[in-house]
């Protein structure tokens, strides 16, 4: 038996539209739920028992887990009527776990792909006696993140925040949201009020003399939080870039989903994925994006590293870039989109409504 407590309660802000009705952790990439690939790497590496920290359309999760069955795992719901934070969550989520105090559990963020050696990172922390072990990764540019620098033994020094000039950036160590904690280090988290784990549990457990250790893992790494990300994650699943026991089907080029349909004269590349009952018609480019389910892409229709929403439709002939298309939303026929743009669930753009003049790169 071996515990874990997933932090899927956030309201996913950064991704709307696209979180309007769905969860981030249950956003489908490449093909099922984010946190399904996660779900999947942790039974891989041992986990037996998982608790959600769900919060945020926690209904959600019931119906798409239930009692974990499904993937092989017993799966728990610990629901929070209001968001307690990620160390209130984590506390919170405590209180379903079965194993003793000296036990070791798992705690991850619902928003994290990544290739990290799960089982070593337990296994690590068990045959060090540390409090808490963190997931570190090097950043490039450490400027947009809390810092956390370790001695040489990994022994985390400092909890220190974003860096506001150069001298700050004493190391290019970021926290990588994915920690084991000691079961009993998890109970000296305060019950029932919002607190964060980052910016309170850490920094206190360190100043109160606890052992929290930091191992730096190279493997895979991306936080979905951002569109960008969420396509590209999709894309790197899709052409094998990291491995998932999830995955449906083969990497490759493109993953075309049961029920899809995709005419043999549109192009799928650079790890689309096309989901159920999505349809993408002759003459379409479809370049490392994810159409979601019902989705249609008309045409000659040109769509790179963009979302398209459930039931959305690209007209004929559009381009859209880097975007975001919300779930049912319609760009009628000959619009070329802006990069980056978001459109809201329902919208509708009609025929010629947006010809941007700016050069849209592919
Ligand atoms: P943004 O609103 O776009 O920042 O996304 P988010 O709400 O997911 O926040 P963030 O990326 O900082 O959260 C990191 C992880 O913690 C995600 O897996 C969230 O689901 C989870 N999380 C954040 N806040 C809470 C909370 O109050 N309760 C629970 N249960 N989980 C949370």
């Amino acid at each position: 038996m071996s515990e874990a407590i997933l932090l899927v309660g956030g309201k996913g802000t950064r991704l709307r539209p696209l979180t309007t009705h769905t969860p981030k952790p249950l956003l489908r990439v490449a093909g099922v739920p984010l946190m399904t690939h996660q779900l999947a790497r942790a039974a891989a590496a041992g986990v037996t028992r998982v608790v959600l920290a769900t919060s945020y359309l926690a209904d959600l999760f019931r119906e798409e887990y239930g009692d974990g069955s499904a993937l092989g795992l017993e799966v728990v719901h610990a629901a929070e009527e209001e968001p307690l934070g990620t160390g209130g969550a984590i506390r919170n989520a405590a209180e379903h776990l079965t194993c003793g105090p000296d036990e070791p559990v798992l705690v991850f963020n619902g928003d994290i792909l990544s290739g990290l050696d799960i089982a070593g990172l337990r296994a690590g922390h068990q045959a060090s006696g540390a409090d808490v072990t963190l997931h570190l990764i090097r950043v490039p540019d450490p400027r947009a993140f809390g810092l956390v620098p370790t001695d040489a033994d990994g022994r985390v020094l400092a909890f220190l925040e974003k860096p506001q000039t150069p001298e700050e950036i004493v190391t290019d160590q970021v926290n990588a949201g994915c920690y084991v904690f000691t079961r009993r280090t998890i109970d000296t988290i305060m019950p029932g009020r919002v607190v964060s784990v980052e910016r309170e549990t850490f920094p206190d457990l360190l100043g109160a003399g606890a052992l929290l250790r930091g191992v730096i893992d190279t493997s895979y790494w991306l936080d979905l939080g951002t569109p960008a990300a969420f396509v590209k994650g999709s894309a790197d699943l899709v052409r094998g870039l990291v491995d998932s026991p999830a995955l449906p089907g083969e990497p490759g080029r493109a993953l075309v989903l049961p029920g899809a349909v995709v005419d043999p004269q549109a192009v799928l590349s650079a790890g689309t994925v096309v989901c159920e009952d999505a349809v993408v018609e002759a003459g379409a480019v479809v370049e490392g994006s994810v159409v979601l389910s019902g989705a249609r892409i008309a045409t000659g229709a040109l769509v790179h590293r963009s979302v398209v929403g459930r039931e959305a439709c690209i007209g004929r002939g559009s381009t859209v870039v880097e975007a975001v298309v919300g779930d049912r939303a319609e760009v009628g026929p000959d619009n070329q989109l802006p990069p980056s743009l978001r459109l809201d669930c329902g919208v509708r753009l009609p025929a010629q409504a947006v010809r941007t003049s700016a050069p849209v790169a592919v």
